[in-house]
């Protein structure tokens, strides 16, 4: 069993990483607007990964006999300035959430709670993962600047990106 606290700090986190999927669908919207399909199938697969993740802790809640609520989620931006501000903004976002998660811990550790500790982990590793892909693509971004050929080079490499449901823990 988890505490009624845990319980609403999960649930709460659901709705974050469900905004993120938004965040990221809306992110893909503007990439297909610029004729950039190959961003928008990055940020397509991303908001898989972010369902996955709400999926992850929807399914640990409801085995630790806490009870799922869900809230309305925000409204995303529709507007972005560039690709390089796709993977700025999404940087951006990714600390927020390593924050979040990191909170989590932090609150897992003061329960005592081991079982929610050590469920975390999982995430405090994506969070690696989530940080470290904005930052090179921006990275690379910054290495082509306004060049219409490298941003095209770089829509084709975004182009071959494939979802990967995440492994089961244990
Ligand atoms: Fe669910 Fe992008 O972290």
């Amino acid at each position: 069993m988890i505490s009624k606290k845990m319980s609403a700090s999960l649930n709460e986190q659901i709705n974050k990483e469900i905004y993120s999927g938004y965040l990221y669908l809306s992110m893909a919207a503007y990439a297909t607007s610029i004729g950039l399909n190959g961003f928008a199938n990055w940020f397509k697969v991303q908001m898989q990964e972010e369902m996955a993740h709400a999926q992850k802790f929807y399914d640990y809640v409801n085995q630790q006999g806490g009870r799922i609520v869900l809230k309305a989620i925000d409204e995303p931006p529709k507007d972005f300035a560039s690709p390089r501000d796709l993977f700025s903004k999404t940087l951006e976002h990714e600390k927020m959430v390593t924050k979040r998660i990191n909170d989590l811990v932090k609150l897992a550790k003061k329960e005592n709670d081991n079982a929610t500790e050590t469920t975390l982990q999982w995430f405090v590793t994506e969070q690696v993962e989530e940080e470290a892909n904005p930052t090179e693509m921006l990275q690379k971004l910054d290495i082509v600047g306004k060049d219409g050929n490298g941003i095209l080079t770089i829509d084709n490499q975004l182009a071959t990106r494939v979802f990967v449901p995440p492994q089961p823990q244990g």
